[in-house]
């Protein structure tokens, strides 16, 4: 994926200081422990929306796969801790999810609702995608750069399932244009946040 896919494909309007990078490699044992609470929390939120909406049937098939997809990267992410001595740490919390989420609407339409959660879900996978295409490229690791990339992978696909999912249940043009103001919030909010070398956001 080169920087101008990640662009298109992601559409994220604000792509990360490079220098991220160097700094989260030098902590690589606090950005494996906050990586294993990302895919614990990509697993949580799909199991609340499994929750929240038993009645719509295909997403509550889509979030079932992907429960169990999270889970398994967040196995993979326990063994690379464990490989290296290392066990899972504390959790953290994570201010960019947080921010986000403030941007889920309450009230109104319940498919509103669900559209928010979903696109909010769909950028979290954009940007993890795009901080996993960097770590992939740039750290020396190799065993760590191939596990990166299918993650990389892995994730942009489950960026497009949560906006096509959206379109699912709302307009096609409500959701493009909910997509379109997400995208400018989630460029404020990276842009705002001091880039950490512990953190995966
Ligand atoms: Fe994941
Ligand atoms: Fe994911």
């Amino acid at each position: 994926m080169s920087t101008q896919s990640t662009k298109t494909i992601l559409r994220l309007q604000l792509l990360t200081d490079p220098r991220w990078v160097n700094i989260a490699e030098k902590n690589i044992e606090d950005i494996l422990v906050d990586h294993a609470y990302c895919e614990q929390k990509a697993a949580t939120s799909a199991i609340s929306l499994i929750v929240k909406y038993p009645d719509k049937t295909r997403l509550v098939e889509e979030m079932t796969d992907l429960v169990a997809e999270e889970w398994s990267h967040f196995e993979r992410v326990l063994a690379e801790l464990k490989k290296r001595g290392w066990g899972l740490g504390r959790n953290r919390p994570d201010e960019y999810v947080v921010e986000l989420a403030k941007h889920i609407r309450k009230g109104g339409k319940r498919e509103r609702q669900l559209m928010d959660h979903l696109l909010v879900n769909a950028l979290i996978e954009a940007r993890s995608c795009e901080r996993f295409k960097l770590l992939w490229k740039n750290i020396q690791d190799e065993d760590l750069q191939k596990f990166y990339y299918e993650l990389m992978v892995s994730e942009a696909g489950h960026y497009v399932s949560f906006v096509k999912l959206a379109k699912e249940y709302m307009p096609v043009e409500e959701v493009d244009a909910r997509l379109k103001e997400l995208l400018e919030i989630e460029a404020d909010i990276i842009r705002n946040l001091e880039p950490r070398p512990d953190r995966m956001h």
